[in-house]
């Protein structure tokens, strides 16, 4: 069975995106089958990852039931399997319906957990019935924030949606980290953002990644022509700190399994 990892913070542009489709990459260059799931309307991942997401069946249709998910899985060129999103998902509070609704997602990726070694799922900025989804068919949860704008306005609600998952459909949901992402050195006074970010990590009960990401260029250029960061720019800070932190999360995962 795939290990899942979900990706989430309800604040937007915060590198969610960026950062599932880095361990997308990350892992399948170090031979792992990935199946990369964007649970956002925007349709970022899937686009990110070079896929063409108003074509073809989209999570839209299989959370609906309308097909079964293995029809929908696309194959990228390296970055393993997609299931892509785009703006119809939008009307996801309509068409999770039921009293387990947020288990649908969960039991359409156990019908091809086997398949995969890693499952990452990418989630919208808020805290609806997708998120909370992804959360119910996560074992981890990594929260990315961006350090340039840290804050600890809405880190309330975050913690209780977390928790209400932990206390209900998922027990076994682990918060493995906060990701700093947009990490400079210079313009982030470096001690006022560590201390920002222990007091983050403190309310959500968890601690801060040593890996840090640090700002690039690269990382707003390489999803216009569907490529990794990790193959658009190798050589970039922010590529040698997303395969920084891919080994972090392994070891991690490694310790907490
Ligand atoms: N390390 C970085 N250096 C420079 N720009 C970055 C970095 N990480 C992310 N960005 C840029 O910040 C913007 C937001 O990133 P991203 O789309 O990954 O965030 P997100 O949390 O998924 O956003 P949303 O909430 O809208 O889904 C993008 O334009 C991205 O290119
Ligand atoms: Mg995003």
């Amino acid at each position: 069975m795939a290990v899942s990892i979900v990706l989430t913070n309800q604040k937007g542009g915060v590198g969610k995106t960026t950062t599932s489709g880095a361990i997308a990459a990350g892992l399948s260059k170090k031979g792992k089958k990935v199946l990369s799931v964007d649970l956002d309307p925007q349709g970022n991942l899937g686009f990110s990852l070079g896929m063409n997401i108003e074509d073809g069946h989209t999570m839209y249709e299989v959370l609906k039931k309308e097909i079964p998910v293995r029809e929908a899985i696309r194959t990228s060129d390296e970055y393993g399997d997609v299931l892509t999103s785009n703006i119809l998902l939008s009307e996801a509070e309509m068409i999770l319906k039921g009293e387990n609704r947020q288990l649908i997602l969960k039991q359409v990726l156990k019908e091809v957990g086997d398949d995969y070694d890693y499952i990452i799922i990418d989630t919208p900025p808020s805290l609806n019935i997708l998120t909370v989804s992804g959360y119910a068919a996560a074992d981890y949860l990594i929260i990315p924030m961006a350090a340039e704008i840290l804050s600890l306005v809405g880190l309330v609600q975050l913690k209780e949606t977390i928790e209400a998952v932990q206390n209900s459909v998922n027990p076994g949901l682990q918060v493995l980290g906060i990701l700093l992402t947009r990490y400079s050195q210079r313009t982030n006074l470096a001690r006022d953002v560590q201390d920002m970010a222990k007091t983050v990590a403190f309310q959500i009960g968890t601690e801060i990644f040593d890996a840090k990401i640090r700002t690039g260029v690269s990382v707003a250029e390489a999803p216009a022509h569907g490529i990794s960061i990790l193959d658009y720019s190798p050589r970039s800070n922010p590529s040698k700190d997303y395969r920084e932190f891919i080994d972090e999360l392994l070891h991690k995962i490694k310790n907490q399994a």
